[in-house]
């Protein structure tokens, strides 16, 4: 590369462009080298450094000795010598550099792994997929909740036991506040039912993907915060025949269709009745091994008829906008609700032993989704 700073004897327009014309030729014949990266960056420091870059020390060599009438010409041609070195950069980085002593073309090279969808939101979308085939759409709610949304209208009463399953966990300093609106993190999605029946008036057909919170210690089946996908249909005429028919079809929608459903007597505050739900176990096929505890049966979730009770907490929730709200009078319609954990489905889904390997991170673990 040229180093020396050239003499610039005269100032008259003839003498720049010769001296300008010698310049533009050496930065030419150089940008025409640079197949490299590396001779490219070398280039550019070169001639545009901002310290010891030739086009500093040519200007401020130049422009120092000029008389005043001829630092304007002599601005106009550094501006246009920038801009030609400029150019010559962007060309050569656009350029592709195959071929070209120093690289190897040989090498593998960098790949850039496609993203996969985490195993457990895989599973929650699924889930949620089966529903939206069925006519159902989403709703969300947060998971900071109120007591009135978590426990009340879900005709938890205040100090009643059932309380007592979930390990609620509370938001501190709530004392102040009247009991309804102490605030904790939802223990379950079923919230969000109340939200949207509040907000809404039947025909319901929504299914609540999301996490929720509860006090337990971690092992190898229970985490302090987990997922559930909630269902809640409310309409006329709704039995529990389309509960059982509706979720027969999710669970071979999701397991396979050999899998058969049965239903067990059980108890949730916001459903009567209500009821587990079994299916036969997708390792042995009903008849019996470790993973089903010999029982040919695995439990996966719980569901029943919407309790009259919740429809009289909505309904009066409803009437503070509207007095004449008479929309969830349990006399006219009727409804079931459902709630799954994602975490359960997806273990049993993949054959999965510890629900850790879900919050992890470890790429051993989700690669295999991919
Ligand atoms: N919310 C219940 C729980 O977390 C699950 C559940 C049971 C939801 C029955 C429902 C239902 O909607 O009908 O344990």
């Amino acid at each position: 590369m040229t180093d020396a700073i050239p003499q610039l004897l005269s100032h008259d327009e003839a003498a720049l462009d010769q001296a300008f014309a010698t310049l533009e030729a050496q930065v030419r014949a150089e940008a025409a080298t640079l197949t490299t990266a590396e001779a490219q960056e070398n280039f550019r420091l070169h001639w545009l450094g901002r310290k010891q870059g030739r086009l500093k020390l040519i200007s401020e060599a130049w422009l120092k000795s000029a008389p005043a009438e001829a630092r304007k010409p002599l601005g106009i041609r550094f501006n246009q010598l920038k801009q030609q070195i400029e150019q010559a950069l962007e060309v050569q980085a656009g350029a592709p550099k195959t071929a070209v002593a120093g690289i190897d073309i040989t090498l593998p090279g960098l790949v850039r792994e496609p993203g996969i969808e985490h195993p457990l939101l895989k599973a929650m979308h699924e889930i949620v997929a089966v529903f939206h085939n069925l006519g159902y759409s989403t709703n969300l709610g947060p998971q900071v909740e109120t007591d009135f949304y978590n426990f009340e209208a879900l005709n938890f009463p205040p100090n009643h036991p059932a309380r007592d399953t979930q390990d609620t966990l509370l938001v501190a300093d709530q004392q102040k506040k009247p009991s309804r609106d102490r605030l904790l993190m939802r223990t379950h999605t079923s919230p969000v039912q109340i939200r949207t029946m509040v907000a809404q008036a039947p025909p319901v057909r929504i299914v609540i993907p999301g996490k929720v919170h509860r006090n337990d210690a971690a092992d190898a089946t229970h985490s302090p915060i987990f997922h559930q996908v909630e269902g809640l249909c409310v309409d006329t005429n709704i039995t529990f025949s389309d509960l059982k028919g509706t979720l027969d079809h999710a669970m071979k929608a999701l397991f396979g269709s050999a899998v058969k459903t049965r239903f067990f007597p059980s108890f949730f505050p916001f459903t009567e009745p209500s009821a587990d739900v079994q299916i036969s176990c997708i390792f042995c096929g009903g008849k019996g091994c470790r993973k089903c505890k010999h029982s040919g049966w695995i439990e996966l979730l719980g569901c029943g008829m919407v309790d009259p009770a919740v429809f009289a907490a909505v309904t009066s929730e409803r009437r503070k906008t509207d007095p004449a709200d008479d929309a969830y009078n349990p006399e006219k319609i009727s409804g079931f609700a459902f709630g799954m954990g994602v975490e359960r489905i997806a273990m049993i889904q993949h054959g999965i032993s510890d629900i850790g390997h879900f919050y992890s991170g470890d790429m051993r673990f989700l690669e295999q989704f991919a």
